[in-house]
Formats: structure tokens, C-alpha cells, sequence
């Protein structure tokens, strides 16, 4: 059966003291309504939805720029969850199947109990809904069972003593089949204490059709929502912390885990060694027995098998470091391939460049790609050998097995297995040094003397 994703993100999250919206906030270095969306992929989504509202045009973008196939729905006005998934209808007016609603600041749902939900559906109830035993229920909305059976979700602000007393709890995440869900929240009124339109009344008004309606439990921790800028920051150390734990388990080493900052999408290989004090952003695949030494950040790159990347090395958004190739201490690497074994030891900035195999950079090169308006790339060919201090003001080429002379700025392309030498000659002064040095020395004596 397929399945679409509804995933609400309207909220103006207020309590956030925010001028950006709530789901734009980051969490493991990309906007936190992405991990709601990773979690959705366990039930292989035919189409994902989000909801906006507050800062709509903001989240639009964001959710865009990642994935251009994901369907944006405005809610204008934020009259309650069940308004709000209805305002998912028509992005998915064309799909059958069901349809699981999950909320963009709720980001920890295991993909385990989405599909431990779906099985439930598969099972025949009409309505799964995803519950927890709640260590203190506050104000959470409180699922009422009846044997397996979910007779109803009462909002604490309607409910009595009775119903305050259950700590069974209600999580929002939601699954049906689609039509029945929107048909369901056509019939929720806004009659409750909150005069809000809640996505919760639909399970009374199932079981008051005949249709089956359960829970499924998962662990508190799961539904964790955030709402603060401390409940933010202590959901980025329980994400770290299973970052970390996911990757020790799968045969990285950590040499200091707790130094170790991870993004939802980092990949890192077997036997990959990542030193202290490393930084990982959106994008990054390090393939196995590639080591990160410490103080180094990676955003948006590949880091081949067996290489070495710092310490203190920055690679950026597009650089592709190949297998065994070297990156050392103060190396700025962007939108650039490194070849198979190629070196690039020392302070040396290689942007919009092509490095070929065993190619090896001197301290202190430069590619320079930027013209203040236009960028341009540089090539270097296998095996050439860049001298330190090499300026190679871009769009140039250096061959293969070619040479460039340290210190040279070079502004042609140079030949293959060619020397460039493009510098000022040099010419010694006999005796000047020293000549010099008494005339200073003299000045300086007769000034002390005035
Ligand atoms: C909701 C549930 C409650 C559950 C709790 C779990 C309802 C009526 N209540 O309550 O049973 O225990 O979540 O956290 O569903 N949103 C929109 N548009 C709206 C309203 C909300 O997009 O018009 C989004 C919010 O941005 C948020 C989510 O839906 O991500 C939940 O809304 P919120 O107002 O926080 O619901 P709760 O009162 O917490
Ligand atoms: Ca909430």
C-alpha cells in the first residue's frame, strides 16, 4: 500500500524567541523539520507534504532547496492540527493509499515504529495512532484504550480527573488511509476548550462510524518535541550522542567521541580513525580507512579511501578527495578534485580546481579562481609538481609531469613536463648586506646622542 508523508510545520513556535521559524531552527547541522522527513523515509513516502505557516516563504525555500519534489502546503491561519492537515488535501488529491502525519519538531521517531505502526494498519485498524507512557503527562493529550482498541484522545484541557490520571499519551503521529483521514477531519469541530480544530477528535468520530482505531506505544524519548532554545539544545546532545554510539557500533573510531560533532547525513566508512575536535556538516562521505585528524571541518564532500585530512584542515562544499591523497594542516579545499594519492600538505588554498593523481602542491599555493566578479578553474595534471608559494591565477593549466618554480605567479598555462619559472630573476649585491646594516647602526648611534 502506498504511503504519503504529512509533515506539520505552521506553528509559530513562540516560545523559541525566534525571528526565524521554529522548523528552520538546525539540529545535527541541517533545519530540524529534515529529521521528521528522514524518519518518514522508512515508509518509502509516494509523496511528502509540509504544511507551512508561520515564515512560510522561508521554510518553502529550505524544504525546496533539498528536495525539489517535496510539495509545500500554506496554512494560513493556525486553527489546530486537524486544519492543518486538512490544508494537506489537495497536494494529495491524486495519490490513494495512506497517509502518516508526523510534525516538523519532533524529530527523533524511530523509522522502527513507523513501520511497527504500518504493520498495525496492515492488520486492519482504520486508524493507528502513535502513543507513550509518559514519565510526567502534563499536558499531553491522554489516549483512552479499551483493550486494544482507542476509544478516543481527550486534550488535557478537556479532560476530567479521571482522564488526567492516565499517563498513556498521545505523540500526534498519525496513520490512515488518506481519504478516510481527510474525510474524518472534514467532520472535527472546534468546540473545546481551546476552540482549536484538533486532529485528536478524529478517533471519536472513527469509532462513531464503526471504523477501528488503536495505539502503538513507543519510547517517551522519540516524541520529544522542541519548543525552546533548551529543549533545542539538549536534543542536539541526545542526536550527538546516538550519532556518535551509531558510529562506534558500525567500526569507526572515535578518539575523543564526545568532541565529535555529527550532521543527520554524515557517512562514515569502516575503519575510518576521526581525531578529536572534528567537525562533520551536511554532506559528508568518508569512505573507509580514510582518517580525519583533529580540528578539521568538513561540509559537503567525499573523502576517499586511506586518505588523510588535517589536522586543521577545511574542506568545503564539492571538494572530492581521492583515494590516499593527503590534506594537511591549514589546507582550504572547495568545489575541487584531489587525485588518487595527490599531496596538498601545507597553508594552500585549491578552489574550482582539478588536481590530477600524485600531483604534489607546495606550502602556501593558491588557486586563483576569483576575478571579483567571475570564478575559474584550474587544472594540474598527474604527477606535476607545484613549487611553494605558486600563484595559479585561474582559468590555467598545468600539464602533467610539469613543474612550477616556488614563487612563481603563473598566468599561462604551462606544457606538460615542462619547468615554469615566472619571477623576478634574482641578482646578488656583493658586500651590501653588511654595508647596509653599519649605515643603520651608524644613524641610529647618532640619534642617541642628540
Ligand atoms: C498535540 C496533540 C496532543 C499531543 C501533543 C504531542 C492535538 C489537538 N493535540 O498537542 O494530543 O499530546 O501534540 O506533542 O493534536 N501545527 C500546525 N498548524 C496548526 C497547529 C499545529 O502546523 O494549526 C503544528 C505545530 O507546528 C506543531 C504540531 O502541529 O508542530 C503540534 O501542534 P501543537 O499546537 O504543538 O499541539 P499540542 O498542543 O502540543
Ligand atoms: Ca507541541
Amino acid at each position: 500500500m502506498p504511503t504519503n508523508l504529512i509533515v506539520l510545520a505552521a506553528g509559530a513556535g513562540t516560545r523559541m524567541q525566534s525571528d526565524r521559524p521554529k522548523v528552520l531552527h538546525e539540529l545535527g547541522g541541517v533545519p530540524m523539520f529534515r529529521h521528521a522527513l528522514a524518519a518518514g523515509e522508512a515508509l518509502e513516502p509516494d509523496r511528502t507534504v509540509l504544511v507551512v505557516g508561520h515564515g512560510g516563504d522561508a521554510v518553502r525555500k529550505a524544504a525546496l532547496d533539498f528536495d525539489p519534489a517535496l510539495v509545500v502546503a500554506e496554512q494560513t491561519e493556525q486553527l489546530g492540527t486537524a486544519h492543518a492537515v486538512a490544508a494537506g488535501r489537495d497536494a494529495l488529491a491524486d495519490r490513494g493509499g495512506d497517509v502518516i502525519v508526523l510534525y516538523g519538531d519532533t524529530p527523533f521517531v524511530a523509522a522502527e515504529t513507523l513501520t511497527r505502526m504500518a504493520k498495525a494498519r496492515a492488520s486492519g485498524y482504520d486508524v493507528v495512532i502513535l502513543g507513550f507512557e509518559a514519565a510526567d503527562p502534563a499536558r499531553y493529550g491522554r489516549l483512552i484504550m479499551s483493550g486494544d482498541r482507542l476509544e478516543r484522545i481527550v486534550e488535557f484541557k478537556d479532560a476530567d480527573d479521571e482522564e488526567r490520571a492516565v499517563t498513556f499519551c498521545n505523540s500526534g503521529v498519525v496513520l490512515a488511509d488518506g481519504a478516510l483521514l481527510f474525510d474524518l477531519v472534514d467532520a472535527v469541530e472546534n468546540n473545546n476548550a481551546a476552540g482549536e480544530y484538533y486532529l485528536t477528535d478524529i478517533v471519536e468520530i472513527a469509532n462513531a462510524r464503526g471504523l477501528s482505531c488503536t495505539a502503538i506505544a513507543c519510547d517517551e524519548a522519540e516524541t520529544l518535541g522542541i519548543n525552546t532554545r533548551t529543549e533545542l539544545a539538549a536534543a542536539e546532545q541526545i542526536f550527538q550522542t546516538a550519532a556518535r554510539d551509531r558510529a562506534l557500533e558500525a567500526g569507526v573510531t572515535l578518539v575523543a567521541p564526545e568532541t565529535v560533532h555529527f550532521a543527520l547525513d554524515t557517512l562514515l566508512g569502516r575503519d575510518v580513525i576521526v581525531e578529536p575536535n572534528v567537525v562533520f556538516a551536511e554532506g559528508v562521505t568518508v569512505e573507509s580507512g580514510a582518517r580525519i585528524r583533529a580540528f578539521s571541518h568538513l561540509e559537503a564532500c567525499h573523502v576517499g579511501g586511506g586518505a588523510v585530512v588535517g589536522p586543521y584542515a577545511r574542506l568545503r562544499p564539492g571538494a572530492e578527495i581521492g583515494n590516499d591523497a593527503r590534506v594537511g594542516n591549514f589546507v582550504e579545499i572547495k568545489n575541487a578534485l584531489l587525485g588518487e594519492g595527490a599531496k596538498v600538505n601545507h597553508l594552500t588554498y585549491v578552489g574550482d580546481a582539478t588536481v590530477g593523481a600524485a600531483a604534489n602542491l607546495g606550502a602556501g599555493t593558491v588557486t586563483c579562481n576569483y576575478d571579483g566578479v567571475f570564478k575559474h578553474r584550474t587544472e594540474i595534471g598527474a604527477r606535476a609538481f607545484i613549487g611553494s608559494n605558486t600563484m595559479l591565477v585561474a582559468p590555467v593549466s598545468v600539464g602533467d609531469d610539469a613543474m612550477t618554480a616556488s614563487g612563481s605567479v603563473i598566468t599561462e598555462d604551462v606544457p606538460e613536463a615542462a619547468m615554469a619559472v615566472a619571477r623576478a630573476k634574482q641578482t646578488n649585491k656583493p658586500g651590501l648586506a653588511k654595508r647596509l646594516m653599519e649605515r643603520l647602526r651608524a644613524t641610529k648611534a647618532a640619534r642617541k646622542k642628540d
